[in-house]
């Protein structure tokens, strides 16, 4: 595999997973033709280690905000203010990562949704994107987009090809990863497939989501043309004019 114009548009290498190799696994990157890479913060902690990681790599830039499963460990009770703060470096291109966990729940579900959407507020306030991670809660995640129409991108996602059409229609990108390569993917691949391109975002969400066939291993954007093939398949394309594209809106979303 030869592919160039790579953006993972979302990953945590922050991750204690990453600490033994990561400044090598980076300063590898350039030469894996990846160009681009959004390292998500979690809670204060790790957003400013995000910010960190992108003042140490040209191409790696960082989002900023408190995670639904990071909520009841936040010791900061000011995070807002701190994320504000923390948004004026010129390499925090977005607030995230947001959203709520229903999943797990591990925080009230009025919580969740009281701080995605001050942390929404703060995006608008900013001028930045959010990206959002939705997990067994579209209902309320597409009801909170819809009152406050933020610009960003539902990472990771798992809702079905009409959500995603409400969320297109809503000025939002769409991030699929290694899930669409999953045997048991079916709404992941009719997504990828009716998605209009230049709503189209890809990514890793590494350490996790590792795409098949390293599925259950360590994922890093190095096995982003995995998913990128997957999605080309089913768009009768190939995985290069896949990276060429999701490079390009990622850009545009970002304003990188
Ligand atoms: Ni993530």
């Amino acid at each position: 595999m030869d592919y160039f114009n790579i953006f993972d548009s979302h990953a945590h290498y922050d991750d204690e997973q990453f600490k033994d190799d990561k400044d090598t696994l980076l300063s590898s990157f350039a030469e894996g033709g990846i160009c681009g890479c959004i390292t998500c913060g979690t809670n204060t902690k790790n957003s400013y280690a995000a910010i960190e990681l992108a003042e140490k790599y040209p191409f790696i830039y960082a989002a900023v905000g408190l995670h639904p499963l990071d909520i009841e460990d936040e010791k900061k009770e000011n995070y807002i203010d701190i994320f504000r703060s923390l948004s004026n470096h010129e390499k925090v291109v977005a607030i995230g990562e947001i959203g709520l966990d229903y999943h797990y729940d591990s925080a009230p579900r009025e919580t969740q949704i009281k701080v995605l959407e001050e942390q929404i507020i703060l995006a608008k306030e900013l001028d930045l994107p959010v990206i959002i991670h939705d997990r067994e809660s579209h209902e309320d995640i597409l009801n909170i987009l819809k009152k406050h129409k933020p610009k960003g991108v539902v990472h990771c996602f798992s809702g079905s090809v009409e959500m995603m059409r409400e969320v297109v229609k809503l000025g939002m990108y769409i991030g699929l990863g290694g899930a669409v390569t999953f045997k048991n993917a079916k709404k992941p691949v009719e997504v990828a497939k009716e998605v209009p391109s230049e709503r189209l975002l890809i990514e890793t969400d590494a350490p996790y989501m590792t795409p098949v066939p390293f599925r259950g291993k360590r994922n890093d954007s190095t096995l982003i043309p995995y998913t990128a093939e997957k999605i080309a398949e089913v768009r009768n394309t190939t995985a290069q004019e896949i990276l060429n594209i999701t490079n390009q809106n990622a850009k545009e979303l970002f304003g990188i």
